[in-house]
């Protein structure tokens, strides 16, 4: 058990650095299966999410080497068809990546269904639709989904995705690339991870174009062989930075960030009255006065995130008139507000819009993470919070937040971390 105690009130001033992207690195782990050779990985952020699918590809037989805190070299050249463990598979979203990497690898996949952050119904048809369109079988079997490519291999095919997500156009890309002729995803996701992917992939030897449009075209290739790659700086990382500065107020510079990523959230920053400048790959924000109003609704890239959404809803808790906040990718992404509105936020939901009427100020008190991003945003609210605010279950943070303690400690946020042990309380971090 993990839980933050949080000191509020204290503005925030300073630099930030940001890591690689985690929504990239959990799948380019995975794509390192595909590859015949050694994969030399920099950027790869230090999360507990990258050190499960590290487990889960040594547990396969993969030979991993890690130089620092964020390189890794990854062999996968002697792993052989094995299924990957299923209690460490069912802990992690991302998993379903296996599927794909699998398939393509060995014409062959076992994965446990895949866990995650709930956020009501999560299915994975369309992943499904693809990988049957390159002539697999797939079936669910006693919470395994099983992939059988047909006699001769997949072949390259032709699928439009009913909806634009971003897990089936990676999943379809992990196994196109080394099946025989052209495979085209259409109406596919265009997140910067997923140009990060195909990128990673065609380092190693893959022919990928359109990645980053909405049609993706990949030419299956015999074999990739390793090579060096760099992950890209994680946008929700750098703006929940972002979006902490603006709530909390001060000066703040989120440093190793690609600015056009940032795009919407510097946006959105600006309309609510914060100052945001732009460098080549740092932005500042600054917030003296109190925020305006606004309202944001989710959509894929390049819309705004819904990974970002309770981050923003947290600078509109504490701006002045009434903001509406609509989810447009998930069906229950809102139960973070009823912690907001124990610290003292007035936001009622209908549906799948937060109405959030703005108040002056939030009070400490106990609430938890409900999971990965609504953590971050209880973090920013607890900094902004008069009185100390103590956050349960901050073990969902950690699974995509690297070192959230010393990165806010750097610019004058005051978080303790306490893991309880069975039967013990260990104080980690100051
Ligand atoms: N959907 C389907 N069928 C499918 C696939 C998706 O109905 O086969 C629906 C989903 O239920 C959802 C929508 O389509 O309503 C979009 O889902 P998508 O597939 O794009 O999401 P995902 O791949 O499950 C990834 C990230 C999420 C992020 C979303 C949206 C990973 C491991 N997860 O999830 O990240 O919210 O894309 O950008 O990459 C996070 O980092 O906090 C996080 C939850």
């Amino acid at each position: 058990m993990i839980k933050y105690i949080v000191q509020g009130g204290s503005r925030l001033s300073g630099h930030v650095n940001i890591s690689g992207a985690k929504n990239a690195a959990v799948a380019i782990l995975p794509a390192s299966l595909l590859v015949d050779g050694v994969c030399r990985i920099e950027n790869v952020p230090d999360i507990s999410d990258v050190r499960l699918l590290l487990e889960i590809l040594r547990n396969m037989g993969a030979s991993i080497r890690r130089f620092g805190r964020n390189t890794l070299e990854i062999d996968c050249s002697h792993v052989r068809n094995a299924t990957a463990p299923i209690d460490l598979v069912r802990r992690i979203r991302a998993s379903y990546y296996l599927i794909g990497a699998e398939l393509g690898r060995f014409g062959h996949a076992r994965v446990a269904m895949p866990g995650g952050c709930n956020f009501g119904v999560r299915p994975i048809d369309q992943h499904i639709k693809g990988f049957e369109a390159m002539g697999a079988s797939v079936e669910q079997l006693g919470g395994y989904v099983c992939a059988d490519a047909p006699e001769g291999g997949l072949q390259g095919g032709h699928v439009y995705l009913d909806i634009v997500s971003v897990g089936a156009t990676m999943n379809i890309l992990l196994a196109a690339v080394l099946c025989s002729g052209m495979t085209i995803i259409e109406n596919c996701a265009k997140e910067p991870h997923i140009v990060d992917l195909a990128n990673f992939l065609n380092a190693m030897g893959a022919k990928i174009s359109g990645a980053g449009t909405d049609v993706i075209k990949i030419r299956g290739v015999e074999r990739l062989t390793g090579g060096s790659y760099t992950i890209i700086p994680d946008q929700i990382e750098a703006g929940t930075y972002m979006a902490a500065a603006a709530a909390v107020g001060g000066d703040v510079t989120v440093d190793n960030v690609i600015p056009k990523h940032l795009d919407c959230i510097t946006a959105k920053l600006r309309e609510m009255g914060a100052k945001v400048t732009e460098y080549d790959d740092s932005i500042r924000v600054e917030a003296e006065r109190r925020l305006r109003r606004s309202n944001v609704k989710t959509m894929p890239y390049p819309g705004f995130p819904t990974d970002m959404q309770p981050q923003i809803a947290v600078c509109m808790a504490l701006a002045e008139g009434t903001s509406l906040v609509t989810e447009g990718i998930y069906d229950n992404r809102f139960r973070y507000t009823a912690e907001l509105n124990r610290m003292g936020a007035s936001i009622q939901v209908e549906s799948k819009t937060a109405v959030i009427d703005g108040v002056t100020q939030l009070h400490g008190c106990e609430v938890r993470a409900c999971d990965l991003r609504a953590g971050a945003a209880m973090v920013i609210a607890a900094l902004c919070a008069e009185g100390t605010t103590t956050i349960e279950d901050a073990h969902y943070i950690e699974r995509g937040y690297e070192d959230i303690i010393g990165k806010f400690a750097a610019i004058g946020g005051k978080i303790r971390r306490i893991e309880t042990f069975e039967g013990s309380s260990q104080d980690a971090a100051g």
